[in-house]
């Protein structure tokens, strides 16, 4: 069996870290779906999806933020616009070892504006840098912030420039910007992934005028050519979609982006370095579904992918579905695989 890849890299930020990162996504990126990324890269920085604070505050915490030291380093994003309930949900996040809390300013869902947050705290830059404020005074971990570079009727050049610039007053070094604007009204958050244009140059641009901030880029990067370009204007790059529905593209960001004598994982190491996960998941209780319906584009592109994706998707939401499901999957897609015989 290979070597767990899921190795604690420690919690801290070190320079750099942002260079390659795998975005917050709600119902996506949870624990399961972060342990599966791990096994592709130890260095990408994976966000949490969000959670809002009053969540955290009063909901069950293990389940939302619990985590993992084999998760690597971790990035929380939450929710929010109350001073004082983001200071304290993040001082309780910072607890369970994130390397970082971010700020969601992107969400364009009714939901999140009738809280009066995400996206919409485009339009209140003072707030958003009170947030900031009151919660870096809770935590030593850097706060950093998720916006768009504009929303609605207020999405000129000026707009961004006077959020930021007001944002960054608060000591906020680190900013990712989704570069393209969000309809607040008329289309959905999906839509609001789609249809407005991406503008990369603006995002470059900021990052010319405050080359002191870390600016990451997000947006419709779908492979690493893509992500080394915008490393030539920007300090990081954030990948979505991409890296969820076709995570085979992970395998090669160690050694692209950090560490050029890094090992790239092949598809069945990855699968290899989950069951223990998974294993655990199952003994605590556990669905094998949670963890594998993270997996389905894993031989996305590869001959018998489909074997594979509709294998699990037939299979793996059986309530006594165990890994032996994953393994006759795997044998769909590579025959001559032996399941963990050396064992
Ligand atoms: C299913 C889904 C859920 C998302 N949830 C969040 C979220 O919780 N917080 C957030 O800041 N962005 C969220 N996003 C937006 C992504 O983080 C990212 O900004 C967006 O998908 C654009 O990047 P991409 O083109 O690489 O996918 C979500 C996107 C998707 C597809």
């Amino acid at each position: 069996m290979a070597t767990p890849r899921g190795v604690n890299e420690g919690t801290r930020l070190t320079t750099g870290a942002h260079r390659f990162s795998v975005a917050p996504m709600m119902d996506w990126t949870d624990r399961h779906c972060r342990a599966f990324h791990r096994q592709l890269t130890r260095h990408a920085l994976l966000y949490t999806e969000m959670v809002t604070a009053p969540a955290i505050l009063f909901g069950d915490r293990e389940r939302l933020i619990g985590r993992s030291d084999e998760e690597g380093l971790g990035a929380l994003q939450l929710g929010g616009s109350d001073p004082k309930a983001l200071a304290e949900a993040a001082a309780i996040s910072a607890g369970y070892g994130y390397c970082e809390i971010n700020l969601n300013v992107g969400c364009p869902s009714d939901r999140v504006q009738e809280g009066r947050f995400g996206a919409c705290l485009m339009a209140e830059p003072e707030l958003v840098a009170e947030c900031v404020a009151a919660m870096q005074a809770r935590v030593d971990v850097p706060v950093t912030v998720k916006c768009r570079i504009g929303i609605d009727e207020q999405d000129s050049e000026s707009d961004l420039q006077r959020f930021i610039a007001t944002v960054a007053q608060t000591g906020c070094r680190t900013f990712i910007v989704h570069a393209r604007k969000a309809w607040l009204k008329g289309l959905s958050p999906k839509e609001n992934r789609e249809i407005p244009p991406l503008d990369y140059d603006r995002v470059y641009r900021l990052k010319a005028q405050h080359p002191e901030l870390t600016i990451i880029i997000n947006g419709g990067i779908t492979d690493l050519i893509a992500a080394a370009q915008h490393l030539g204007h920007v300090d990081g790059v954030m990948l979505g979609r991409a890296a969820y529905q076709t995570p085979y593209v992970l395998a090669d960001v160690d050694r692209r982006f950090f560490d050029p004598a890094a090992a790239v994982p092949s598809r069945i190491d990855a699968i290899e370095g989950i069951i223990p996960h998974i294993e655990r998941h199952l003994a605590s209780g556990g669905r094998l579904n949670n963890v594998v319906r993270h997996m389905l584009g894993l031989f996305h592109g590869e001959p018998r992918a489909r074997l594979f994706r509709r294998h699990l998707s037939e299979n793996a939401p059986r309530a006594d579905a165990t890994i032996a499901t994953l393994l006759e999957a795997v044998s769909l897609v590579d025959p001559s695989w032996q399941p963990l015989a050396a064992e």
